[in-house]
């Protein structure tokens, strides 16, 4: 039997080249090396409010996106996460078992909350959601990028830890992360992550800008001092746009080192732009064929759940005899 692969992505706002560096290229790289399940977390995206019209379209293009990425839903399963019950069945039961310091530490629920009035407690919980996720599956390894790492290390903590009180019950899951573009930076403000939320146009790469943004965004990145690239000296913005252009074309170190010691930013900027066009090009191309048929994505998106519902039935139903919880015979 194949080990089990699990990952999930939010469906706010558009996904960027952070999130396929990071986490969707790597899922399509191993796919066919596991069972693999990839979920579209919208349960996770109202944490933080959401225009409803919005989120709904979100998931759809969301879909579309892994799939014209190179997911293959004949071999793997696409979900959308609320299309599955047990997720937010078995995140109450683990809720209760989660120790809320553990949860007050994580460093994401720190910065989402910093400076705000209201803290929603979906925002505190959304961690144990993310363990349901993973657990419900018995998930073996959860390919991600390097930002999500605290959260499955308390997926670990929470399996274990009902294991210890209540038996043998979850697989400890494994993170997953990849060779290059674990963390990809701001262009603009290469000291801060890559993220959908953050402000400013030059801030993120998204996977469906047209090269002439791709381009605006890329020329005018943020590098350092330097006239030309030094690998002894570099700062973190040289540093970003090297990785991004390692990433997209598997370059080895010293392919890297020969090609670009010296060569001046300008240049710097025109290759990396040259690579990321090329390799979000057939992506975009899949993309615009694949969301003219809606009824296709509904199709793969309802397969998929019927698919996973009888593993996920399994699992709530060993919890809940576990922790002495009704099952109905
Ligand atoms: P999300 O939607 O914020 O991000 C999706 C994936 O993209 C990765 N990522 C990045 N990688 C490199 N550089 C960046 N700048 C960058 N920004 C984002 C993330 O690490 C992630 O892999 N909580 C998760 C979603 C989730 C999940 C799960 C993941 C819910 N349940 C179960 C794994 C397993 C999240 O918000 O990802």
């Amino acid at each position: 039997m194949k080990a089990r692969v699990l990952s999930g992505i939010q469906p706010t706002g558009h996904l960027h080249i952070g999130n396929y560096l990071g986490a969707l290229r790597n899922w399509v790289k191993i796919q066919h090396d596991y069972d693999s399940i990839f979920c579209i977390v919208d349960l996770h995206a109202i944490t933080v409010y959401q225009d409803p019209a919005a989120l709904k379209q979100q998931i759809t293009q969301l879909a579309g996106l892994f799939i014209a990425a190179g997911i293959d839903p004949k071999s793997s399963t696409v979900i959308v996460q609320s299309s599955v019950a047990q997720h937010s069945e078995l995140a109450w039961m683990l809720t209760c078992m989660t120790p809320l310091g553990w949860l007050e530490r994580m460093t994401q629920y720190k910065s989402k909350t910093e400076n705000q009035d209201t803290i929603l407690s979906g925002l505190l919980q959304y961690p144990v959601l993310m363990a349901a996720d993973i657990l419900l599956y018995q998930a073996n390894i959860v390919p991600v990028g390097d930002d999500q790492r605290q959260h499955i290390e308390l997926a670990r903590d929470i399996a274990q830890r009902f294991n210890s009180l209540y038996g043998e019950t979850f697989t400890m899951p494994e993170t997953r992360l990849p060779m290059v573009g674990a963390r990809v930076m701001g262009l603009d403000d290469p000291t801060k992550k890559m993220s959908k939320s953050a402000a400013g146009t030059g801030h993120s790469i998204g996977l469906l800008d047209t090269p002439a943004e791709m381009k605006k965004k890329i020329m005018r990145a943020t590098t350092d001092s330097n006239p030309a690239v030094d690998f002894e000296t570099m700062g973190p913005g040289v540093v970003n746009l090297l990785n991004i252009f390692q990433a997209f074309t598997d370059w080895s170190d010293d392919q890297m080192k020969n090609h670009f010691s010296g060569l001046r930013y300008g240049d710097l900027k025109k290759a990396v732009l040259e690579a990321v066009v090329a390799g979000l090009e057939p992506i975009q191309k899949r993309y615009a064929e694949i969301t003219a048929d809606p009824a296709y994505l509904n199709g793969v998106l309802r397969e998929g759940a019927e698919r996973v519902r009888p593993i996920a039935e399994k699992t709530t139903r060993l919890v809940r005899e576990r922790m002495g919880i009704y099952n109905i015979d």
